[in-house]
């Protein structure tokens, strides 16, 4: 993409419509409380801790889209919080928020609910990095295990060289329109919004994520979550 770079107002889409399935049975993830307070919650302000993030949509479980917009609506951001239904998917929940974006934004963010704590300093990392004339732009974070590739029956096919490898986080950043040529125009089979934008062609840049951006997935995620919590509450 040629034109300029963009300057004006950032929304971020939060896709939150997922069951949580490996956190084992229970309430949509995004509902569940860390630290007294909803997934969700600590997500969305996490995000309107930037100033620069102006709107924030939230697709939320389908059942659950009227008690989502009473949570949020009870809660003070300093953004503009809506709430949209998620569909079968994380690209479909992520293609129903983009529907909805105001017309005058022209850089969104994707951020995954299951991600409550990442740190402004990554959001505005991101933002910045587009304005500075990246299409997209995604936090990464050096991969510690090493990693083996394997057949189903356990056979070690290889153990993969780790030096290029990089686990991402959100929020993944975008142009607008590079986002929504992206989905409108990429199999959705694709798992990340940054992997259909790659699939266009389209260069992707790499910043440094956080440690704690990561997703929480399995049950013992909740004591890293609340220890960061009460970490930053004694500082
Ligand atoms: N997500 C979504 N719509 C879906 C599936 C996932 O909006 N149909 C969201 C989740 O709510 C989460 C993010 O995408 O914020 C990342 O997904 P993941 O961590 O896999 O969450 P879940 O799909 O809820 O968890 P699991 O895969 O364990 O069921
Ligand atoms: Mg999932």
């Amino acid at each position: 993409m040629s034109s300029a770079p963009p300057h004006g107002r950032v929304a971020a889409l939060v896709p939150a419509a997922g069951k949580g399935e490996r956190l084992g049975p229970g309430i949509p993830k995004a509902l569940r409380e860390i630290a007294g307070t909803p997934m969700l919650v600590h997500a969305v302000k996490a995000l309107a801790a930037s100033p620069m993030v102006e709107v924030v949509i939230v697709a939320a479980p389908e059942a659950s889209v009227e008690e989502v917009r009473s949570l949020l609506s009870q809660q003070e951001f300093s953004a503009d919080v809506s709430v949209v239904a998620g569909g079968d998917t994380r690209s479909d929940s992520v293609a129903r928020a983009l529907i909805s974006l105001p017309d005058d934004i022209d850089v969104v963010l994707v951020h995954d609910a299951a991600r409550p704590l990442v740190p402004v300093e990554v959001v505005t990392g991101v933002v910045a990095a587009i304005r500075d004339g990246h299409d997209a732009v995604i936090p990464v974070m050096p991969v510690v295990d090493t990693i083996k590739s394997i057949t189903e029956d356990g056979q070690i096919l290889g153990t993969v060289p780790r030096e290029q490898l990089r686990a991402t986080q959100t929020p993944q950043g975008f142009r607008r329109e590079v986002l929504q040529r992206a989905h409108a125009e990429v199999d959705s089979s694709v798992t990340d919004d940054a992997g259909m934008v790659e699939s266009l062609g389209i260069a992707v840049h790499a910043i440094s994520g956080h440690e704690e951006a990561f997703k929480v997935t399995r049950p013992l995620d909740f004591l890293l979550a609340e220890s960061i919590i009460a970490k930053r509450r004694v500082r």
